[in-house]
């Protein structure tokens, strides 16, 4: 069976979120003789020049997009097995950063889709199943069922589309869309791709996909209500039948605190008591923190967004810093948030440590350094730092909420369960309290607190199980 991937970003080339992480690594954890699925996604300027160099380049067609003939190269690498093709156009991909301005977003998104269907004749690659992620894409599964592509060539394709979060749906006026997409009035009905009177991308995903998935069974049913929705949830309701929730796994070669380089100290589940420690005294020496390797040690590594549930935080900040804990800050985002972090940093110089960039290396040594993660998100379709942490055995302390609530066990003191801490409603007491709950028992109940982190590590959230019901959706959607 062959699959094409379809997204905006992918690791190790671009990464701005989860979503790289679900697109690069869930790709090979398919059985070849089985599968073979491939990954497009555009060729940005800012993909590191060392992987840049090594796409070899195979074709080019021009293709025509809003009045002008526009050139769509393509260029390939097989990383890890996996075969990834970049559509490049230099006008399109060669800011900065693969996002900035929203509307010019839009128009090199629907650029990147009209171009990645039209490549595949090009290349002479035929998928079964186009898997698209987000609203970046989501306008796949509209052009397939346009026959915009007329011919036998796409008259098969099925199409998946994975929300990976409902917020972000490419919205912006009728007229705007519509011109975009280079589709005609028909579409632009409160049915399809019309929404409270804008036009909507991911919308006429949703509606045209022959499958929806999400990243959580939590969230799918979330966003069948109100207060997840995002002005969506009729329309989720309405396409129940179709959608299902697949829980994200993470990287078990990448994630290894067995083996992983950017750490000072590697362990395992069975030394963990031992070994870990060592990574928070060399976190607090590089940070400037107080040198205590009892100290309980809390950390965020999060993109700074109202999303992540910092305005809790912030809330009881001050009253978190009269405790026994130190707290590092790993994130960019919002300046708002940026900016409150920093604050405390300065209040509480060796408590508080605010780490304003974004580093691969040091999130990793955040993950094993740490005794506790805090996730508080307002909503959170899976989440994959909870899930890296508790790899680490860095125990989750997170709001019951899409994965969040399907990934941590919260811990039972009397049934002796559990792999981390959670708390329900969206209040900042509620949470100081959580936290406090488990400082007690990192402080007081060591052995206690040992047992949680050796279930946390031996919990399995590799691909395997996800990746089977993939194919299950795979093989139900072409019929075998
Ligand atoms: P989201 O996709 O909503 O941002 P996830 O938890 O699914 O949330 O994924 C976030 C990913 O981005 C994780 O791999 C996390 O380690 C990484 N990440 C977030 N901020 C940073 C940062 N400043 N530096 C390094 N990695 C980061
Ligand atoms: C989104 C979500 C996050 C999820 C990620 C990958 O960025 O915010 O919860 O883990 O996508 O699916």
């Amino acid at each position: 069976k062959k699959i094409l991937f379809v997204a905006s970003e992918a690791v190790p080339f671009i990464k701005t979120g989860g979503l790289a992480d679900v697109v690069g690594s869930l790709p090979k954890c398919f059985p070849k003789e089985h599968f073979d699925i491939r990954v497009m996604i555009p060729k940005y300027l800012c993909i590191k020049e060392e992987l840049r160099n090594q796409m070899t380049y195979i074709d080019h067609f021009y293709m025509d997009y809003l009045d002008q003939s526009r050139y769509v190269g393509i260029l390939q690498y097989v990383y890890e097995g996996i075969t990834f093709y970049f559509i490049d156009n230099e006008s399109y991909f060669n800011g900065p950063k693969p996002y900035g301005d929203w509307l010019y977003d839009l128009e090199k998104f629907c650029f990147f889709s009209r171009a990645a269907l039209s490549s595949l004749p090009v290349i002479g690659f035929q998928p079964d199943v186009v898997h698209c992620h987000d609203w970046q894409t989501a306008l796949i599964p509209v052009l397939l069922k346009d026959r915009f592509h007329d011919g036998e060539f796409f008259r098969s394709m099925k199409s998946v589309i994975t929300i990976h979060n409902l917020k972000f749906q490419g919205v912006w006026d009728v007229k705007t869309i519509q011109r975009l997409t280079c589709l005609p009035d028909y579409y632009f009905t409160p049915d399809k791709l019309e929404a409270y009177k804008d036009g909507n991308l991911l919308k006429g995903g949703i509606v045209y996909a022959d499958a929806i998935t999400t990243v959580s069974d939590t969230y799918a049913k979330e966003i069948q209500m109100p207060f997840y929705g995002e002005g969506l949830d009729g329309l989720m309701r309405a396409r129940e039948g179709s959608l299902r929730g697949i829980v994200n796994g993470i990287d078990y070669e990448e994630f290894n605190p067995e083996n992983d380089t950017y750490i000072v100290q590697n362990y395992n589940f069975e030394n963990v008591q031992n070994e870990k420690s060592k990574n928070k005294t060399a976190l607090q020496k590089e940070l400037g923190l107080a040198q205590d390797e009892n100290k309980f040690m809390i950390g965020i590594v999060s993109r700074l967004t109202d999303q992540k549930g910092l305005d809790l935080i912030q809330c009881i900040m001050d009253e978190l810093c009269q405790d026994e804990i130190q707290l590092v800050i790993l994130g960019t985002g919002d300046e708002r948030y940026e900016n409150m972090f920093r604050h405390y940093a300065w209040k509480y110089q060796d408590k508080v440590s605010a780490n304003i960039y974004y580093s691969e290396a040091m999130s990793h040594k955040i993950y094993a350094a740490c005794d506790a993660f805090l996730m508080p998100s307002l909503f959170e379709p899976c989440g994959l730092s909870q899930l890296m942490s508790l790899r680490y055995g860095t125990l989750p302390i997170v709001r019951e909420t899409g994965g969040l609530k399907d990934t941590v066990e919260p811990y039972n003191e009397y049934e002796k369960s559990g792999t981390g801490f959670s708390f329900s409603n969206y209040n900042a007491h509620e949470m100081l309290g959580i936290i406090r709950y488990a400082e007690s028992i990192f402080y007081d109940k060591k052995k206690e607190w040992n047992l949680l982190v050796c279930r946390a590590m031996t919990k399995d959230f590799s691909w395997k199980t996800s990746a089977m019901k993939y194919q299950e959706l795979y093989d139900w959607l072409t019929g075998c």
